[in-house]
Protein backbone atom coordinates (compact mmCIF):
# COMPACT_ATOMS: atom_id res chain seq x y z
CA UNK A 1 0.00 0.00 0.00
CA UNK A 2 1.01 3.59 -0.86
CA UNK A 3 1.49 6.24 2.25
CA UNK A 4 -0.93 8.95 3.32
CA UNK A 5 -0.18 12.27 2.96
CA UNK A 6 -1.80 14.12 6.17
CA UNK A 7 -1.47 17.46 8.23
CA UNK A 8 -1.49 17.56 11.95
CA UNK A 9 -1.83 20.30 13.94
CA UNK A 10 0.44 20.05 17.43
CA UNK A 11 -0.80 21.76 20.10
CA UNK A 12 1.79 21.67 22.87
CA UNK A 13 0.21 24.08 25.43
CA UNK A 14 1.79 24.42 29.19
CA UNK A 15 3.34 22.32 31.78
CA UNK A 16 3.73 18.86 30.62
CA UNK A 17 2.59 19.00 27.76
CA UNK A 18 5.54 20.21 25.41
CA UNK A 19 7.91 17.13 26.83
CA UNK A 20 4.61 14.46 26.06
CA UNK A 21 3.56 15.80 22.89
CA UNK A 22 7.39 15.49 21.63
CA UNK A 23 7.32 12.07 22.32
CA UNK A 24 4.12 11.02 20.81
CA UNK A 25 5.12 13.58 17.51
CA UNK A 26 8.76 11.21 17.44
CA UNK A 27 6.71 7.95 17.04
CA UNK A 28 4.42 9.46 14.30
CA UNK A 29 7.87 10.73 12.76
CA UNK A 30 8.74 7.10 13.31
CA UNK A 31 5.45 5.38 11.52
CA UNK A 32 6.04 8.28 8.61
CA UNK A 33 9.16 6.91 7.73
CA UNK A 34 8.71 3.35 8.53
CA UNK A 35 5.48 3.03 6.45
CA UNK A 36 6.45 5.50 3.82
CA UNK A 37 3.62 7.99 4.68
CA UNK A 38 4.07 12.07 4.94
CA UNK A 39 2.90 13.68 8.26
CA UNK A 40 3.19 17.23 7.98
CA UNK A 41 3.50 18.50 11.87
CA UNK A 42 2.10 21.97 12.62
CA UNK A 43 2.61 23.49 15.70
CA UNK A 44 0.67 26.19 17.04
CA UNK A 45 0.47 28.41 20.14
CA UNK A 46 -2.67 27.29 22.49
CA UNK A 47 -3.63 27.74 26.38
CA UNK A 48 -1.01 29.77 28.86
CA UNK A 49 1.36 30.15 26.13
CA UNK A 50 -0.76 31.48 23.81
CA UNK A 51 -1.90 34.11 26.40
CA UNK A 52 1.77 34.70 27.04
CA UNK A 53 2.37 35.41 23.27
CA UNK A 54 -0.76 36.69 22.28
CA UNK A 55 -3.13 37.65 24.98
CA UNK A 56 -5.57 34.94 24.09
CA UNK A 57 -5.50 31.44 24.94
CA UNK A 58 -7.15 30.34 21.50
CA UNK A 59 -5.60 32.66 18.99
CA UNK A 60 -7.16 32.55 15.54
CA UNK A 61 -4.36 31.81 13.76
CA UNK A 62 -4.44 27.99 15.66
CA UNK A 63 -7.93 27.61 15.02
CA UNK A 64 -7.71 28.17 11.37
CA UNK A 65 -4.67 25.88 11.52
CA UNK A 66 -7.00 23.46 13.52
CA UNK A 67 -9.69 23.79 10.85
CA UNK A 68 -7.37 23.04 8.20
CA UNK A 69 -5.31 19.89 9.49
CA UNK A 70 -6.30 16.17 9.07
CA UNK A 71 -6.16 16.12 13.08
CA UNK A 72 -5.19 17.26 15.90
CA UNK A 73 -2.75 16.23 18.60
CA UNK A 74 -2.94 18.41 21.88
CA UNK A 75 -0.75 18.18 25.32
CA UNK A 76 -2.11 20.00 27.98
CA UNK A 77 -3.24 23.49 28.85
CA UNK A 78 -3.07 25.26 32.22
CA UNK A 79 -1.13 26.00 35.39
CA UNK A 80 -0.48 28.66 38.32
CA UNK A 81 0.37 31.46 36.02
CA UNK A 82 -3.12 31.53 35.06
CA UNK A 83 -5.03 30.54 38.03
CA UNK A 84 -6.13 34.02 38.83
CA UNK A 85 -7.81 35.18 35.53
CA UNK A 86 -11.30 35.45 35.04
CA UNK A 87 -13.13 32.32 34.13
CA UNK A 88 -13.67 33.61 30.12
CA UNK A 89 -9.60 34.62 29.80
CA UNK A 90 -8.44 31.08 31.38
CA UNK A 91 -6.00 28.70 29.47
CA UNK A 92 -9.40 26.34 30.03
CA UNK A 93 -11.33 28.89 28.20
CA UNK A 94 -9.19 28.65 25.17
CA UNK A 95 -10.33 24.55 25.48
CA UNK A 96 -13.46 24.83 25.78
CA UNK A 97 -13.51 27.36 22.83
CA UNK A 98 -11.71 25.14 20.46
CA UNK A 99 -14.34 22.32 21.14
CA UNK A 100 -17.32 24.32 20.67
CA UNK A 101 -15.63 26.17 17.31
CA UNK A 102 -14.90 22.42 15.75
CA UNK A 103 -18.10 21.09 16.99
CA UNK A 104 -16.63 18.49 18.85
CA UNK A 105 -19.47 16.68 20.56
CA UNK A 106 -18.15 13.00 21.08
CA UNK A 107 -15.72 12.59 23.46
CA UNK A 108 -14.35 9.05 24.13
CA UNK A 109 -12.06 8.08 26.55
CA UNK A 110 -10.87 3.92 26.27
CA UNK A 111 -9.91 2.62 29.62
CA UNK A 112 -8.54 -0.37 29.21
CA UNK A 113 -5.60 -1.93 31.30
CA UNK A 114 -2.46 -3.04 30.13
CA UNK A 115 -1.38 -6.49 30.97
CA UNK A 116 1.98 -5.43 32.52
CA UNK A 117 0.27 -2.98 34.25
CA UNK A 118 -2.51 -4.71 36.29
CA UNK A 119 -0.45 -4.61 39.40
CA UNK A 120 -0.59 -1.00 40.08
CA UNK A 121 -4.29 -0.67 39.92
CA UNK A 122 -5.70 0.65 43.09
CA UNK A 123 -8.25 -2.42 42.63
CA UNK A 124 -7.11 -5.84 43.28
CA UNK A 125 -6.55 -7.80 40.38
CA UNK A 126 -9.53 -9.92 39.80
CA UNK A 127 -11.44 -6.35 39.82
CA UNK A 128 -9.46 -4.61 37.81
CA UNK A 129 -8.59 -7.58 35.00
CA UNK A 130 -10.71 -8.09 32.02
CA UNK A 131 -11.44 -4.29 32.50
CA UNK A 132 -11.87 -2.89 29.02
CA UNK A 133 -14.78 -0.31 28.62
CA UNK A 134 -14.89 3.24 26.74
CA UNK A 135 -16.49 6.31 28.27
CA UNK A 136 -18.29 8.59 25.42
CA UNK A 137 -18.70 11.95 27.23
CA UNK A 138 -21.20 14.49 25.78
CA UNK A 139 -18.44 17.66 24.80
CA UNK A 140 -20.10 20.86 23.72
CA UNK A 141 -23.30 21.28 26.01
CA UNK A 142 -24.33 21.09 29.74
CA UNK A 143 -22.59 23.12 32.74
CA UNK A 144 -20.07 23.78 30.79
CA UNK A 145 -21.60 25.96 27.93
CA UNK A 146 -24.66 27.59 30.09
CA UNK A 147 -23.98 31.06 31.33
CA UNK A 148 -21.55 31.35 34.49
CA UNK A 149 -22.25 33.74 36.94
CA UNK A 150 -20.35 35.46 39.83
CA UNK A 151 -22.03 38.09 41.61
CA UNK A 152 -20.97 40.50 44.08
CA UNK A 153 -18.03 39.59 46.59
CA UNK A 154 -17.94 38.06 50.31
CA UNK A 155 -21.02 37.08 52.28
CA UNK A 156 -22.98 39.08 50.01
CA UNK A 157 -21.89 37.11 46.95
CA UNK A 158 -23.72 34.63 44.73
CA UNK A 159 -23.06 32.39 41.60
CA UNK A 160 -24.93 30.33 39.02
CA UNK A 161 -24.23 28.10 36.42
CA UNK A 162 -26.55 26.89 34.02
CA UNK A 163 -27.02 23.41 32.81
CA UNK A 164 -28.61 23.02 29.86
CA UNK A 165 -29.52 20.20 26.78
CA UNK A 166 -31.44 20.01 24.10
CA UNK A 167 -32.62 16.81 22.73
CA UNK A 168 -30.79 16.59 19.21
CA UNK A 169 -27.52 17.41 21.25
CA UNK A 170 -28.59 14.13 23.09
CA UNK A 171 -29.53 12.18 20.28
CA UNK A 172 -26.22 12.92 17.97
CA UNK A 173 -23.84 11.24 20.90
CA UNK A 174 -26.31 8.40 22.17
CA UNK A 175 -26.11 7.31 18.19
CA UNK A 176 -22.32 7.60 18.32
CA UNK A 177 -22.52 5.31 21.53
CA UNK A 178 -24.50 2.95 20.29
CA UNK A 179 -22.98 2.55 16.96
CA UNK A 180 -19.62 2.18 18.79
CA UNK A 181 -21.21 -0.41 21.53
CA UNK A 182 -22.29 -2.32 18.03
CA UNK A 183 -19.13 -3.47 17.51
CA UNK A 184 -18.26 -4.24 20.40
CA UNK A 185 -19.84 -5.91 23.45
CA UNK A 186 -23.34 -4.01 22.22
CA UNK A 187 -24.12 -2.89 26.34
CA UNK A 188 -24.53 0.75 26.78
CA UNK A 189 -24.82 2.26 30.39
CA UNK A 190 -26.42 5.85 30.45
CA UNK A 191 -25.54 7.82 33.54
CA UNK A 192 -27.17 10.61 34.64
CA UNK A 193 -29.57 12.32 37.88
CA UNK A 194 -32.30 11.95 36.27
CA UNK A 195 -33.98 11.71 40.01
CA UNK A 196 -32.82 15.29 40.49
CA UNK A 197 -31.93 16.99 37.35
CA UNK A 198 -34.08 18.28 34.81
CA UNK A 199 -31.41 18.28 32.27
CA UNK A 200 -31.05 14.42 33.18
CA UNK A 201 -34.58 14.25 33.06
CA UNK A 202 -34.49 14.68 29.20
CA UNK A 203 -30.90 12.77 29.14
CA UNK A 204 -32.91 9.36 30.02
CA UNK A 205 -35.96 10.13 27.40
CA UNK A 206 -34.01 10.72 24.72
CA UNK A 207 -31.34 8.27 25.02
CA UNK A 208 -33.92 5.23 26.12
CA UNK A 209 -36.04 6.44 22.64
CA UNK A 210 -32.74 6.57 20.61
CA UNK A 211 -32.16 2.92 22.14
CA UNK A 212 -34.88 1.66 20.12
CA UNK A 213 -32.73 2.13 16.61
CA UNK A 214 -30.42 0.03 17.95
CA UNK A 215 -32.10 -3.58 19.11
CA UNK A 216 -28.67 -5.38 19.06
CA UNK A 217 -27.59 -3.36 21.96
CA UNK A 218 -28.71 -3.61 25.86
CA UNK A 219 -29.23 -0.12 27.51
CA UNK A 220 -29.24 0.36 31.59
CA UNK A 221 -29.38 3.38 33.10
CA UNK A 222 -27.73 4.43 36.57
CA UNK A 223 -27.80 7.97 38.59
CA UNK A 224 -24.11 8.93 38.43
CA UNK A 225 -23.28 8.47 42.42
CA UNK A 226 -24.28 4.70 41.38
CA UNK A 227 -22.12 5.02 38.42
CA UNK A 228 -19.05 6.25 40.74
CA UNK A 229 -19.99 3.62 42.94
CA UNK A 230 -19.84 0.46 40.34
CA UNK A 231 -16.55 1.91 38.73
CA UNK A 232 -14.92 0.61 42.10
CA UNK A 233 -17.17 -2.43 42.92
CA UNK A 234 -17.12 -3.83 38.97
CA UNK A 235 -15.11 -2.01 36.85
CA UNK A 236 -15.82 -5.05 33.93
CA UNK A 237 -19.03 -4.77 34.01
CA UNK A 238 -19.21 -1.76 31.75
CA UNK A 239 -18.65 -1.99 27.76
CA UNK A 240 -19.94 1.30 26.93
CA UNK A 241 -20.82 4.75 29.23
CA UNK A 242 -22.63 6.95 27.98
CA UNK A 243 -22.99 10.11 29.95
CA UNK A 244 -23.33 14.14 29.66
CA UNK A 245 -20.40 16.64 29.91
CA UNK A 246 -19.92 17.35 33.82
CA UNK A 247 -20.78 13.35 34.87
CA UNK A 248 -18.16 12.34 31.95
CA UNK A 249 -15.53 15.16 32.91
CA UNK A 250 -15.90 13.56 36.74
CA UNK A 251 -16.00 9.76 36.06
CA UNK A 252 -13.04 9.69 33.42
CA UNK A 253 -10.83 10.32 35.75
CA UNK A 254 -11.72 8.17 38.54
CA UNK A 255 -11.73 5.47 35.51
CA UNK A 256 -8.59 6.69 34.79
CA UNK A 257 -6.67 6.56 38.15
CA UNK A 258 -8.41 2.17 38.40
CA UNK A 259 -6.13 1.97 34.98
CA UNK A 260 -3.47 2.57 36.88
CA UNK A 261 -2.21 6.20 36.70
CA UNK A 262 -3.92 9.08 34.71
CA UNK A 263 -0.85 9.56 32.90
CA UNK A 264 -1.95 6.58 31.00
CA UNK A 265 -5.33 7.26 29.11
CA UNK A 266 -5.65 8.99 25.50
CA UNK A 267 -8.92 10.65 24.41
CA UNK A 268 -10.43 11.65 21.17
CA UNK A 269 -12.98 14.67 20.62
CA UNK A 270 -14.52 14.68 17.42
CA UNK A 271 -17.32 16.14 15.41
CA UNK A 272 -19.40 15.10 12.48
CA UNK A 273 -17.54 12.18 9.87
CA UNK A 274 -15.00 14.26 8.07
CA UNK A 275 -14.34 17.27 10.03
CA UNK A 276 -10.75 16.66 12.01
CA UNK A 277 -10.23 15.24 15.62
CA UNK A 278 -8.65 16.38 18.37
CA UNK A 279 -6.10 13.76 20.51
CA UNK A 280 -5.13 14.71 23.84
CA UNK A 281 -3.91 12.64 26.95
CA UNK A 282 -6.91 13.00 29.75
CA UNK A 283 -4.01 14.19 32.42
CA UNK A 284 -3.58 17.78 33.24
CA UNK A 285 -0.45 19.88 32.98
CA UNK A 286 0.97 18.84 35.67
CA UNK A 287 2.99 22.01 36.49
CA UNK A 288 5.18 20.38 39.35
CA UNK A 289 6.84 17.41 37.13
CA UNK A 290 6.93 19.74 33.82
CA UNK A 291 10.72 20.50 32.58
CA UNK A 292 12.07 17.58 34.79
CA UNK A 293 12.06 14.80 32.14
CA UNK A 294 9.64 12.63 34.20
CA UNK A 295 6.08 12.93 32.71
CA UNK A 296 4.60 10.09 31.67
CA UNK A 297 4.43 10.13 27.78
CA UNK A 298 1.91 7.15 27.43
CA UNK A 299 -0.88 9.52 27.42
CA UNK A 300 0.22 11.31 24.28
CA UNK A 301 1.42 8.36 22.67
CA UNK A 302 -1.31 6.32 23.00
CA UNK A 303 -3.09 9.18 21.37
CA UNK A 304 -1.03 9.38 18.64
CA UNK A 305 -2.17 5.83 18.13
CA UNK A 306 -5.99 6.49 18.28
CA UNK A 307 -4.94 9.35 16.21
CA UNK A 308 -3.31 6.72 13.40
CA UNK A 309 -6.50 4.62 14.19
CA UNK A 310 -9.66 6.83 14.53
CA UNK A 311 -8.41 9.54 11.73
CA UNK A 312 -6.25 7.77 9.45
CA UNK A 313 -7.81 4.12 9.37
CA UNK A 314 -4.22 3.37 9.85
CA UNK A 315 -4.53 0.14 12.15
CA UNK A 316 -1.22 -1.89 11.37
CA UNK A 317 0.49 1.06 12.39
CA UNK A 318 -1.46 1.63 15.32
CA UNK A 319 -1.01 -2.17 16.87
CA UNK A 320 2.66 -1.78 16.06
CA UNK A 321 3.26 0.87 18.23
CA UNK A 322 0.68 -0.57 21.06
CA UNK A 323 2.92 -3.71 20.57
CA UNK A 324 6.03 -1.96 21.05
CA UNK A 325 4.66 -0.34 24.31
CA UNK A 326 3.60 -3.38 26.05
CA UNK A 327 7.03 -5.24 25.15
CA UNK A 328 9.11 -1.99 26.87
CA UNK A 329 6.40 -2.57 29.86
CA UNK A 330 6.98 -6.22 30.31
CA UNK A 331 10.98 -5.99 30.46
CA UNK A 332 9.93 -3.79 33.78
CA UNK A 333 10.22 -0.36 32.32
CA UNK A 334 8.32 2.25 33.86
CA UNK A 335 8.35 6.22 34.65
CA UNK A 336 8.13 7.28 38.02
CA UNK A 337 4.08 7.57 37.87
CA UNK A 338 3.51 3.91 36.95
CA UNK A 339 6.90 2.34 39.09
CA UNK A 340 6.47 -0.83 40.63
CA UNK A 341 9.12 -2.80 42.84
CA UNK A 342 11.72 -4.35 40.84
CA UNK A 343 10.75 -2.85 38.13
CA UNK A 344 13.46 0.23 36.47
CA UNK A 345 12.35 3.80 36.63
CA UNK A 346 13.41 5.73 33.28
CA UNK A 347 13.40 9.52 32.71
CA UNK A 348 10.74 10.52 30.44
CA UNK A 349 12.82 10.59 27.02
CA UNK A 350 14.47 7.56 27.94
CA UNK A 351 11.34 5.58 28.04
CA UNK A 352 10.48 7.11 24.53
CA UNK A 353 13.43 5.74 23.43
CA UNK A 354 13.49 2.31 24.35
CA UNK A 355 9.78 2.41 22.57
CA UNK A 356 11.53 3.79 19.63
CA UNK A 357 14.07 1.15 19.75
CA UNK A 358 10.93 -1.84 19.93
CA UNK A 359 9.76 -0.02 16.96
CA UNK A 360 12.73 -0.43 15.06
CA UNK A 361 13.40 -3.82 16.23
CA UNK A 362 10.02 -5.24 14.73
CA UNK A 363 10.57 -3.95 11.59
CA UNK A 364 14.09 -4.91 11.17
CA UNK A 365 12.83 -8.22 12.73
CA UNK A 366 9.71 -8.32 10.85
CA UNK A 367 9.33 -12.40 10.54
CA UNK A 368 9.40 -12.50 14.23
CA UNK A 369 6.89 -10.36 14.99
CA UNK A 370 4.67 -11.02 11.66
CA UNK A 371 4.47 -7.44 10.63
CA UNK A 372 4.15 -7.22 6.95
CA UNK A 373 6.06 -4.25 5.94
C1 LIG B 1 -10.76 17.40 30.66
C2 LIG B 1 -10.31 18.58 31.47
C3 LIG B 1 -11.02 19.84 30.97
C4 LIG B 1 -12.52 19.61 31.17
C5 LIG B 1 -10.57 21.15 31.62
C6 LIG B 1 -9.08 21.37 31.45
C7 LIG B 1 -11.34 22.33 31.11
O1 LIG B 1 -10.51 18.37 32.82
O2 LIG B 1 -10.62 17.44 29.41
O3 LIG B 1 -11.25 16.45 31.24
O4 LIG B 1 -13.04 19.85 32.27
O5 LIG B 1 -13.19 19.20 30.21
MG1 LIG C 1 -11.14 16.38 33.27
Amino acid sequence: MSGVRKTIAVLPGDGIGPEVTHAAVQILEDCAKSFEHKFEFHELAFGGAAIERYGSPLPAETLAGCRSADAILLGAIGGPPWDGLALDERPEAGLLGLRKALGLYINLRPIRVRPALSGISPLRRERINDCDFEIIRELSGDIYFGAHELIGEGSGARARDVAEYSAPEIERVARYAFERAAGRNRRVASVDKANVLATSALWRQTVTRIAREYPEVTLEHLYVDNAAMQLLLRPAQFDVILTGNLFGDILSDEAAALAGSIGLIPSFSRGRDGQPALYEPIHGSAPSLAGKDVACPLGAIFSAVLLLRESFGLEIEAQWIEAAVDRVLDHGFRTIDIAETGGRVLRSSEFTEHIRAELHDALVHSERYGWGV
